[in-house]
């Protein structure tokens, strides 16, 4: 398995699966991985000719009250699941790649983020689909894989894939669930018993 970090690396590996004629997925994550993003993985592997998974933690995506700093990462972990459930590739591009002194251009969803998480987290969205789009422009997938449990950041991606002529599918993968119901995310580590309940 392959683990680039900077977009002219990812571009031209898929630049190749696709003169190839190979098809490719993709899961773009914030790490700490768990079994909610296995199954986008699976599900990546499995309807293409291979499979990229992106880790890394979005700083444009957290307001600055939120928990940026504290956010898991379990990098090394993150890889060997991605290896086990069948990953070609791992897009792994540090801030300073992402956004160079002097970055100044963002991609704003207008209307469909005006509600729920948006509303409650200013910028959020933007943060988002900003770095969506530069992760599809690395690694140029076939189809991006999304999950349910996201599902304002599902419409949006959705939205904003057509409307950008981003030529790629949007898959919804059902939400995995804990035990108890609640739905799988690297942020319950943070619930106490009672929150969680
Ligand atoms: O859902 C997430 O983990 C993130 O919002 C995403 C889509 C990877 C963008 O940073």
């Amino acid at each position: 398995m392959k683990v680039f970090d900077t977009p002219e690396e990812m571009r031209a590996w898929s630049m190749e699966r696709i003169r190839e004629g190979k098809t490719i997925g993709f899961a773009p994550t914030m790490g700490a991985l768990h079994a909610g993003h296995e199954s986008l993985m699976r599900r990546s592997a499995e309807e293409n000719d291979v499979s990229v998974l992106s880790v890394f933690v979005n700083p444009t995506q957290f307001g600055p009250n939120e928990d940026f700093d504290k956010y898991p990462r379990t990098f090394e972990a993150d890889c060997t699941l991605a290896e086990k459930t069948g990953q070609q590739a791992v897009y792994a591009p540090h801030a300073r790649v992402m956004y160079p002194e002097g970055f100044a251009t963002y991609v704003d969803v207008e209307r469909l983020t005006a509600g729920l998480c948006g509303a409650s987290r200013p910028g959020h969205f933007r943060g988002v689909t900003t770095v969506v789009s530069k992760l599809l422009n690395a690694v140029l997938p076939t189809r991006l894989y999304l999950g349910q449990k996201d599902a304002q950041q599902a419409a949006v991606l959705r939205r904003m894939a057509r409307d950008l002529d981003f030529g790629v599918e949007v898959v919804v993968c059902p939400t995995i669930r804990e035990a108890d119901g609640l739905a799988m995310s690297s942020r319950n580590r943070y619930l106490s018993t009672e929150e969680r309940e």
